[in-house]
């Protein structure tokens, strides 16, 4: 009904917009007085934790895309090898896995039979296994060793949004937290970055303030045949998941690639005309890779593709090449995700209604899949 989409048309548009009040839902009493994070609800000891020497993570889908990202995560501030791996492939190419090995699975709705065969797989062999899950009770956390809930509340369009921003929380928050429990030599960045983490509800609020643009943009192209997304580092998982949304809302041919492959393929995809999205890492920081994807703009500009650039705002060096510019705030590398995912989301969403499509029910899909 009207009073269950709380005034919006769809369950999506209504999902989109508690983005914020779910992010800062997930932060809520984890970050103690002093700034540090405090998890004891993940009820794997500390001294375990020092121990681990490998994390694996499980996932399907969207969730899929949040394990891709936390992977940059837990390698940089951790320094432990991280390895992410579609939960339906996982248990087939018999991976190695014992009780140094932390397994993360990832799931909206704790159900999801893929994960939960991965993560049977994974105890059996002796690993211990974190659940990231937005559901109480369901299977998958009750079969973990562990959880840490995401607090996105129940998510009922069948294309995730704001579960997939607190799962990005959820994973930012336990790299961090290995971070902290077994000292790294990031420990400064460690704390300024769960300082952060706490502006990042606002930002999102900041990025949905801006959307019409992006809805405008979207109609515009409703009658197009493909869409290309480009990113790298977090951008790359950013880009799979804007090509994503856009398959199971728009019913799009749309792809994702990482940006420095695009010479060794995709390039020939574009032709005159074929809008290609862009994730722009920021220009602070690891100011190489941001470098580098100015010429992969320039390139396929060059080509004639029409570019829609998601980049940090004050970002000069790209606005000549963008035939559409999307602002998002300036947030650490890491965090990027988070704001730079929900024009994205905007995006998806009003090209499936200029198509005529079903929003909240996309054709052929389910929101949880309880089958292999
Ligand atoms: C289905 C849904 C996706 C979701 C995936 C994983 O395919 O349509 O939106 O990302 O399952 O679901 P989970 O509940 O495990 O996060």
């Amino acid at each position: 009904s009207a009073a269950e989409k709380g005034g919006y048309d769809y369950f999506m548009l209504k999902e989109i917009a508690e983005q914020p009040k779910a992010v800062a839902d997930t932060l809520l009493g984890r970050i103690d007085a002093a700034g540090a994070l405090s998890l004891d609800e993940v009820r794997i000891p500390a001294s375990v934790l020092r121990e681990v020497d490998k994390v694996v993570i499980v996932a399907c889908g969207t969730a899929y895309h949040a394990g891709m990202i936390a992977k940059y995560a837990i390698e940089h501030w951790t320094r432990i090898p991280c390895e992410t791996e579609l939960a339906s492939e996982f248990r087939y190419r018999d991976p190695i896995l014992d009780q140094r090995t932390l397994v993360v699975a990832i799931s909206q709705s704790g159900e999801t039979m893929d994960t939960l065969m991965a993560l049977r797989h994974a105890r059996e062999q002796g690993a211990k296994v974190l659940a990231i899950c937005n559901t109480n009770g369901s299977t998958i956390p009750r079969e973990s060793d562990a959880v840490l809930y995401t607090h996105a509340g129940p998510e009922v369009a069948v294309a995730s949004t704001k579960a997939f921003l607190t799962q990005l929380v959820a994973c930012y928050l336990v790299a961090l937290y290995l971070g902290q429990v077994r000292g790294t030599k990031w420990g400064d960045e460690i704390v300024s970055v769960i300082r952060e983490l706490s502006e990042i509800a606002t930002q999102v609020e900041e990025v949905l303030e801006t959307m019409e643009p992006v809805r405008e943009l979207a109609r515009s192209l409703a009658d197009k045949n493909t869409v290309l997304f480009l990113g790298r580092h977090v951008g790359y998982p950013v880009a799979l998941e804007g090509a994503l949304k856009l398959k199971e809302l728009a019913y799009m041919h749309a792809e994702g690639f990482a940006a420095g492959e695009l010479k060794h393929g995709p390039i020939a995809l574009v032709e005159k005309d074929l809008p290609v999205v862009v994730v722009v890492p920021s220009p602070r920081g690891r100011s190489v890779l941001h470098d580098k994807i100015v010429s992969n703009i320039q390139e396929i500009r060059a080509r004639g593709a029409r570019t829609i650039v998601i980049a940090e705002r004050g970002d000069e060096a790209v606005r000549p090449y963008a035939d559409h510019l999307i602002e998002i705030p300036a947030t650490p590398v890491l965090l990027q995700p988070l704001v730079a995912t929900v024009p994205l989301q905007v995006f998806a969403c009003e090209l499936a209604t200029a198509r005529g499509n079903e929003v909240d029910q996309p054709r052929n899909l389910a929101k949880s899949v309880t089958v292999e």
